[in-house]
């Protein structure tokens, strides 16, 4: 396939090559069948080169002068003598001559005949060229008095010589020519250019030095013209740029003054372009051509695609005409064009070109007839063509299924790049893909490519719950349009597909323990388990007490009963429901995928529960003896009697935050204390004397809550809603005789809150008392330390007002921030001094202070507060004790010597106390 471009290119530059006349030492020779063909539509030689012979070749075309001579054709001499030298829209090279060319042999203006060499080269010489030797014949009769011929470079009149057109309008025009008239020579012909520059008169033989070409026949004279010569002008007719020569050939015998008007006009442009329709518009009257409109009548017009005339223009082509214009409407892609590919910045296009010729035959009064023929080769501007890649995969057969299109045949596939492999089709076929061409029902063609799931350059990604992301990523390289100009188009296409199938867990339960059973098959490269937020590793394994064992297809985790992790959905008297779950959760984003349980009921009748929500429940033992009525049993607060009971257990319900509950922080957890024990009969004092066999029972209750920053955090500084469900606590219960009686082996500090009647502090509300105060009335509370050395301090670290007895809750206030009084705009605090009476014999363990209530606030409120027992300062001089009581960081603290004290902080709730609305009563009104 030879490039139109380049092709022109070669012949151009061969015929600056060779000296004319260097071509004379020739072999001539018949051109190969089909070479050449020829044909003589509307009086022009018409010759095509097949393009197939040319194929990396050279070629140039002479003309064979009648005399014998030979010619080469350049540009310069085609426009002056009447030939075209092109290629049509298929890339084949044309020729094309006027009969009135320079090199025709005339027989009497209706037997013309041509003869041209084509040399052929393999090499830039041409010296040892083929020359095959082409003669052309072509007839034509009538000639209308005026013919008028617009090929690609030239414009030709021909006018029959014998008819003086001369009219009575046009006199004065004629005679102006008169004085240049008297001046010619006799028997010569001359030419009067009338050009924007003036008047210009020039000898025929000068008119080929201009680029001109003038000469006579039998019966015509005729003048050729380059276009946009000095002598030309341009003018818009219609909307239409036209270029004309204005002339006047004249010829003086003796008695006969010949003035001819060769005045010639051709449109320059005259297309427009849409994206589906290419438009050519001629002005319909062309003034210079018809001095006398109003005569003007046209006769016929007919249009015609390379060279051939079209009778029935209609089922391709719009062509319409009025007054003005005709116009000729072609469809891209119309038969007759080529519609063609390519690339333009690496964008992919197409162009459609077209050769059209339009014929006009129109009467006036000074013309008899003119015919006017135009050719006109049209191609339109790039219009690219995005190819596009359709998806025609079918998720279930696991294949993508590619299409690349569309494309026109002129497009070929190269190198197809599937994950960063380039291969061509042949090699992709090897390679197990399918690749082939298809063709689409509209006649265009796209590129087809079959790629399984599997393949290695297949990228895959785990997505969602069980689905798998498919990625196949492939990079066309074609070979676009006649110039084979590189095109790159990568793509990329998915499919999701659910084809993972998640781990199924078997849960089972021993009498201790519960069970899950996991299959570790891709467990590890999609998924990881997770108890809680914990992720289920050998460390998390060891430290909670479970057992983790795994054969070559499953993990089993052992869980048991009583550990971290377990969560129980029902605990009663009778019987413990437990639960255990184990998440999957993605490996990458830690999403929980799913959630393995294994739920299992116990009985078990020595057991304690500590629930998220600070509920604890404790199943405790008998195990005295004698035996004790367990329905006898209390907690601290002897108001809190078991839930239920037998002679073996006795089953307590109860929240942290009562039933006399100590608290207290240690490392990472808050430790909640209670303590079981039994009634002993007391003796009325009035009674007779008897000795009571009861034993002594005590079961002291733990619950460790763990993470207690968070708890600490929700409770005491925001009111952010806690990520997920709060964890079980872990409770343990131990059995203690009080003869042991060592006081510090308890585990948590021993305070009490209670609210005062008044300022005083004489009297305090007892526990359960229903407590009512009056809005914005001070509240006093005292929160006292019991069964403690005397030489220690109670300090009030940080106490705060909620409406809920709940450590956690989150709607609050601060009373006391680091032991000092807080004021904000709800309330004021103040503290008060603590002295010795009968009821304090240690000041230092009491704290006492008053809340005002600044704004009206109705409803039960309670007081919190987190307290610190501190040692005493080392001198009592000085303003250490400030705010009633804070613990300088600077003193020693007494846990760290002192080995009784495990801990120094704790945690006291006081209140409710129900605020009421103070306004007048209806009974204080009477
Ligand atoms: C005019 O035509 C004649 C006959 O074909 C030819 O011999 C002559 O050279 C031509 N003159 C010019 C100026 O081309
Ligand atoms: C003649 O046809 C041209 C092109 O179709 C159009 O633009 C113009 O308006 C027409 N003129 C008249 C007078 O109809
Ligand atoms: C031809 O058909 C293909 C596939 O149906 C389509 O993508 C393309 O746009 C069509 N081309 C034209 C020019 O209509
Ligand atoms: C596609 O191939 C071309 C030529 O090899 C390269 O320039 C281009 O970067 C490739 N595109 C992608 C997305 O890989
Ligand atoms: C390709 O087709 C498959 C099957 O219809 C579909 O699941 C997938 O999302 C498509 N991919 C793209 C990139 O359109
Ligand atoms: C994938 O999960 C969906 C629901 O999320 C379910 O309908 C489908 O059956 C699962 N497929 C497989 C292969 O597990
Ligand atoms: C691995 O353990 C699981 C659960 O106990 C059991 O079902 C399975 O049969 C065991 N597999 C082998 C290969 O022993």
């Amino acid at each position: 396939m030879e490039a139109a471009g380049r092709l022109l290119c070669r012949v151009s530059l061969l015929l600056l090559w060779l000296q004319p006349g260097l071509g004379r030492t020739r072999v001539v020779q018949a051109a190969p069948p089909g070479f050449i063909e020829s044909s003589c539509p509307s009086r022009i030689f018409w010759v095509k080169l097949d393009k197939r012979f040319l194929q990396g070749k050279f070629f140039s075309l002479e003309l064979v002068d009648p005399s014998g001579g030979t010619v080469l054709l350049d540009e310069k001499l085609a426009a002056r003598c009447g030939y075209v030298l092109s290629v049509d829209v298929w890339g084949n090279p044309i020729f094309r001559a006027s009969v009135l060319g320079c090199h025709v042999a005339n027989k009497a203006d209706e037997l013309f005949s041509l003869t041209i060499n084509v040399k052929v080269s393999s090499s830039p010489d041409m010296r040892q060229a083929a020359t095959y030797t082409y003669p052309m014949y072509c007839t034509y009769s009538p000639w209308a008095p005026r013919e008028i011929v617009c090929e690609e470079n030239y414009m030709e009149v021909s006018v029959k010589s014998d008819v003086p057109a001369i009219s009575d309008d046009d006199t004065a025009i004629w005679m102006s020519a008169l004085p240049e008239v008297q001046k010619v020579e006799y028997q010569v012909w001359q030419l009067i250019f009338l050009s924007p520059s003036g008047r210009k008169k020039i000898m025929v033989s000068d008119a080929a030095n201009l680029g001109y070409s003038f000469n006579n026949t039998l019966a015509r004279v005729f003048l050729r013209a380059p276009y946009s010569s000095n002598e030309s002008k341009l003018a818009v007719v219609n909307g239409v740029n036209m270029n004309s020569v204005s002339s006047t050939s004249m010829y003086k015998q003796r008695w006969l003054l010949l003035l001819i008007d060769t005045t010639v006009s051709c449109p320059i442009d005259g297309t427009r372009f849409t994206d589906t329709a290419i438009t050519w518009t001629v002005p319909s009257i062309i003034p210079t051509l018809v001095p006398q409109e109003p005569t003007f009548v046209s006769k016929n017009i007919s249009v015609g695609v390379d060279g051939q005339r079209i009778m029935h223009p209609e089922q391709n082509y719009i062509l319409e005409h009025n007054k003005t214009h005709i116009r000729m409407t072609v469809p891209i892609e119309a038969a007759g064009g080529r519609l063609k590919s390519t690339v333009a910045n690496g964008v992919h296009g197409v162009i459609y070109s077209i050769n059209l010729f339009l014929e006009h035959t129109w009467t006036d009064v000074d013309w008899h007839m003119t015919k006017y023929t135009v050719i006109k080769p049209i191609t339109t501007p790039f219009m690219p063509r995005i190819p596009t890649v359709i998806n025609n995969t079918l998720p279930e057969k696991r294949i993508f299924d590619v299409a690349f299109g569309s494309f026109l045949p002129d497009v070929s596939l190269v190198t197809i790049t599937i994950g960063n492999v380039p291969l061509s089709p042949g090699e992709a076929e090897h390679h197990g893909y399918k690749v082939y061409e298809i063709t689409f029902p509209n006649g265009t063609k796209g590129f087809n490519l079959e790629v399984p799931f599997d393949d290695p350059t297949v990228l895959k990604e785990y997505v969602n719950r069980n689905e798998t992301k498919y990625t196949l990523r492939v990079n066309y390289t074609l070979h676009v349009g006649p110039e084979m100009k590189p095109y790159n188009h990568p793509a990329e296409v998915e499919c999701v597909v659910a084809d993972i199938e998640l781990p199924e867990a078997v849960g089972y339960c021993d009498k201790e323990n519960l069970y899950l059973a996991v299959p570790v098959s891709a467990l590890y490269q999609y998924w990881n388990l997770y108890i809680g937020n914990e992720l289920l590793n050998q460390q998390t394994v060891l430290s909670n007490r479970y057992l983790l064992t795994t054969n070559s297809t499953h993990l089993v985790l052992q869980v048991p009963l009583f550990t971290m992790g377990i969560i129980y959905e029902e605990v009663s008297f009778q019987r413990l429901k437990t639960r255990f779950d184990l998440a999957l959760r993605k490996a990458n984003t830690l999403e929980t995928i799913k959630t393995f349980s294994v739920s299992c009921n116990f009985n078990s009748s020595e057991f304690i529960v500590c629930y998220p929500n600070g509920t604890v429940t404790v199943s405790a033992p008998m195990k005295t003896i004698p035996s004790i009525d367990m329905g006898k049993t209390k907690l601290k607060d002897s108001t809190c009697k078991p839930k239920d009971f037998n002679e073996e257990q006795a089953f307590f319900q109860f929240h942290v935050s009562t039933c006399g509950t100590l608290l207290k922080f240690e490392g990472d957890h808050i430790i909640y204390e209670n303590e079981i024990s039994y009634e002993k009969k007391i003796l009325p004092p009035w009674g007779p004397p008897r000795i009571t066999r009861d034993p002594d029972y005590r079961l002291t209750v733990l619950c460790y809550y763990p993470t207690k920053e968070r708890l600490m955090h929700t409770a005491m500084v925001s009111n952010l809603p806690t990520n997920g469900s709060p964890p079980f606590g872990y409770g343990t219960m131990m059995v203690r005789s009080n003869v042991a009686g060592h006081r510090r082996t308890r585990q948590v500090l021993n305070i009490i809150a209670r609210v005062s009647k008044d300022e005083s502090f004489m009297e305090l509300y007892e526990p359960n008392l229903t407590i009512v105060k009056p809005s914005l009335e001070p509240i006093f509370f005292e929160v006292e330390l019991k069964d403690e050395e005397p030489n220690v301090e109670l300090h009030l670290n940080n106490c705060w007002m909620t409406g809920s007895s709940d450590f956690k809750s989150t709607s609050q206030w601060n009373i006391t921030v680091d032991g000092c009084g807080n004021e904000n705009n709800k309330s004021v605090t103040e503290f008060y001094p603590v002295s010795a009476s009968r009821r304090v014999k240690h000041p230092a363990h009491f704290k006492r202070l008053a809340v005002r209530m600044l704004i009206p606030l109705l409803g039960q409120v309670h007081l919190h507060c987190t307290v610190a027992v501190c040692s005493p300062p080392k001198v009592s001089s000085g303003n250490i004790w400030t705010c009633g009581g804070r613990c300088d960081p600077t003193r020693k603290r007494i846990d760290q010597h002192s080995e009784p004290y495990s801990g120094l902080h704790g945690y006291v709730l006081a209140g409710p106390v129900w605020i009421v609305d103070p306004e007048p009563t209806e009974e204080k009104n009477i």
